[in-house]
């Protein structure tokens, strides 16, 4: 079997966990790759909802195993908060989930540089989520990094004294006085590290292309957006790991040759959390009606999400870094009551007409659009492709010409059962 990935082509939020969880009964393995607790993935379903930041959106079909990959960074304590709330809706997540032994651990001292850095950049700050995302990943590339392994080495505190040095040298130099109370910090992550013990700790790279040997179907779970890439994101206004399909070879230690589909999840307009360009992005009343018919609120931080039509340059752009094969195209129903929708099909830079997304986005670029009429119907009732109404179907044969991709799936619902399979 080959490995299927599934990814968002914005930046993020574009509804993953909740098609991660749809989709899970087709699959054996769930195995989230890369970031960490900056993720929100929520999932609806029997009247339930339930926000997973680094635990795969796999967790709740019992009968499936799920893998925090090495590509993950892991705060102990919000994977211990999750963990509990996961065993109070009466799950055992420790029959179902493994975690590398290579995954990387988010010390108290990350999220205080993180916060620190950001606090010094002023006007630049990133938006971060402040989980210490970036610092954690900087120790990794750096050399300096405690993995999950670490816990249980021998020499484990010696480790975290060297690390633990190094970061409050850093944080002294530069004047930074966190907060919170560092000893009850220090004693709760110490006693959440007892939590990671709970779980089998496995060489995930050996146990994924085991799987896969044994025909078993594993789905690679993305976390953020490919315009958050390292590489392709909207630079420096990025998370700091390989969103891309490329991060789930590296994330999770298989080969791309053992790689199969690419499912790509794309909202049927775009937002974006955090500061950073962004064409589409809309400042008047519709932007705030996608706001607030979408909920567009963070499930990590609660921020408002800032809201904009659909950018297919940028989408062409991230359907050809990754791959993709396939789409899922979700919350279109925010938009039913829409007069007129409008999609960016270029962009107009000065006396230019382009349809390639630029490496420095600023001010300049004015987005060319395609109208649409609204549907003005209620598109979360139907369960046939076939009856939804022909303005939607235009919509979307529109996306996929000029895509060239089609989009297998729709989602008209926060809800599990809010989803058309097309035949
Ligand atoms: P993720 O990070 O990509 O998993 O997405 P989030 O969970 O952060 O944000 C997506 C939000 O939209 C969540 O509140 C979902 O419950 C909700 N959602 C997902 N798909 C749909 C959809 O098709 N329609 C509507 N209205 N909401 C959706
Ligand atoms: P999911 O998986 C949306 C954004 C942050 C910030 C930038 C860097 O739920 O789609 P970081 O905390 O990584 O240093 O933040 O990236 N960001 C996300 N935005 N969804 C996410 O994850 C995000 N994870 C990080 O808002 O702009
Ligand atoms: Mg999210």
């Amino acid at each position: 079997m080959k490995l299927d990935i599934l990814l968002g082509l914005q930046w993020g939020d574009e509804g993953k966990g909740k098609v991660v969880d749809v989709l899970t009964p087709h699959y054996d393995v769930i195995a989230r790759f890369q970031g960490g607790p900056n993720a929100g993935h929520t999932l609806e379903f029997n009247g339930l909802k339930h926000v997973l930041h680094i635990i795969p959106s796999g967790i709740f079909h019992q009968d499936k195993m799920n893998i925090i990959g090495n590509g993950v960074v892991i705060d102990p304590v919000i994977f211990q908060k999750e963990i509990e709330s996961l065993e109070k809706m009466g799950f055992d997540p420790t029959k179902n989930l493994f975690i590398s032994k290579k995954a990387h651990l988010i010390l108290p001292t990350h999220k205080w540089i993180d916060a620190m850095l950001e606090e010094q950049k002023g006007e630049q700050k990133i938006g971060s989520t402040l989980k210490g995302i970036g610092p954690t990943y900087t120790d990794k590339i750096a050399r300096n990094g405690f993995r999950v392994c670490d816990i249980i080495a021998p020499d484990f505190l010696d480790k975290f004294a060297v690390i633990y040095k190094k970061h409050s040298d850093l944080l002294i130099k530069n004047s930074y006085k966190p907060q919170d109370d560092i000893t009850t910090v220090f004693t709760d992550w110490f006693n959440a590290l007892q939590t990671i013990l709970r779980f089998k700790l496995i060489d995930s790279e050996y146990e994924v292309n085991d799987y896969l040997k044994e025909e078993k179907k594993v789905l690679a779970e993305g976390a953020q957006g490919t315009l958050l890439d390292v590489d392709f994101g909207s630079y420096p206004f990025v998370t700091s790991s390989t969103t891309v399909a490329a991060g789930a070879c590296t994330g999770l230690g298989v080969a791309p040759n053992r790689t199969g589909c690419v499912i790509g999840i794309v909202k049927a307009y775009c937002t974006r959390v955090g500061s950073g360009p962004f064409p589409t992005e809309l400042f008047d009343e519709t932007g705030e009606q996608l706001r607030k018919q979408g909920h567009e609120f963070g499930s990590t931080t609660g921020r408002a999400r800032r809201c904009g039509w659909l950018d297919l340059v940028a989408l062409k752009y991230t359907i050809m870094i990754n791959g993709v094969t396939e789409m899922v195209l979700t919350k279109a129903d925010v938009m039913d009551n829409f007069d007129t929708i409008k999609i960016c099909t270029a962009y107009q830079i000065g006396e230019e007409t382009t349809d390639r997304f630029p490496t420095e986005i600023n001010a300049d670029i004015k987005p060319v659009y395609k109208e649409f009429k609204g549907w003005k119907q209620n598109l979360s009732e139907e369960k046939d492709y076939e009856n939804l109404p022909q303005a939607f179907k235009d919509y979307v044969a529109f996306i996929e010409k000029e895509t060239g991709i089609p989009i297998s799936i729709v989602s008209t619902g926060p809800d599990r059962s809010q989803t058309i399979i097309r035949a």
